[in-house]
């Protein structure tokens, strides 16, 4: 499982982001597609989470950010985001297991007290068994906008001026950064969004400045581990100015 000892065609092993944040998106269109309920499409979807992170590892990419469900998911029917609940729940059962095993470390980020008690014990349970691990950190977006996440931040920094800890001008764009659920996160390298839609959808706003971003046409289900390196191969061809020349 060493990244070091994995050989892709093509791939520059040595040069690989560090970060990668994906929009998991296209669930409900893969199973609408073939005449199902929406739920089978998030099945299917949780089937490729699972593949994703594994091959992540193996790649040897150290965090993987996953947009799982965002603020504004909560306004979907109340049997689609039961379903996707109980879904979480069961992926983080099944697979405690494995990534305590492949030295992965599971982090949540987002407005986790929104979440049903079932699930917040389950996210408890999978922090505790992986938080010695270090091959790789997964961090779930759950509940999380990136504007609410900015709005918290705010309040924290709003808290500690008037507490006369920090003066407004010494509020720079690193106090900022420490203040979000991402502060212990570098900036992802590279943002993938599947299902063709060009558009961000409330993610890690301040975080992907200057990310690369992929969007592909192809539904979260059907993404596979050779699209991945497919993006992973088309990302090392880019030129990363930075703004400069
Ligand atoms: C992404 O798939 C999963 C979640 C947002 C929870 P969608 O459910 O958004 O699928 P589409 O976009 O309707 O196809
Ligand atoms: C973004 O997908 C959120 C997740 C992938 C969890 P959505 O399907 O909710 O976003 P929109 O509605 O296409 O912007
Ligand atoms: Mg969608």
């Amino acid at each position: 499982m060493k990244s070091d000892s994995l050989h892709i065609d093509g791939l520059d092993m040595t040069a690989l982001p560090l970060h990668i944040a994906v929009i998991m998106d296209g669930n409900g269109r893969w199973a609408q597609k073939k005449f199902l309920n929406r739920v089978k499409g998030h099945e299917k979807g949780s089937d490729t989470v699972r593949m994703v992170v594994r091959s992540c590892r193996e790649i040897g990419i150290s965090y993987l950010t996953l947009y799982a469900f965002s603020t504004e998911n909560w306004q979907r029917p109340k049997a689609e985001v039961a379903a996707l609940m109980i879904l979480l729940k069961k992926f983080l059962v099944s697979e405690r297991q494995e990534m305590v095993v492949n030295n992965i470390r599971f982090n949540v980020i987002g407005e986790q007290e929104r979440l049903p008690e079932d699930v917040q014990k389950e996210i408890q349970r999978t922090k505790d068994a992986t938080k010695s691990n270090n091959g790789m950190h997964l961090n779930l977006a759950l509940s999380y906008g990136s504007r609410s996440e900015i709005v918290l931040a705010t309040k924290q920094i709003a808290k500690e001026v008037q507490a006369g800890r920090l003066l407004p001008d010494a509020i720079t764009e690193e106090i900022i950064t420490a203040h979000l659920y991402t502060s212990d996160i570098p900036d992802p390298e590279l943002l993938i969004r599947t299902s063709g839609e060009m558009r961000i959808s409330n993610f890690l706003l301040w975080q992907i400045a200057y990310s690369e971003i992929a969007v592909t046409d192809t539904l979260w289900p059907d993404f596979t581990r050779n699209e991945l390196i497919q993006i992973l191969k088309e990302y090392q061809g880019r030129d990363r100015r930075f703004g400069r020349v």
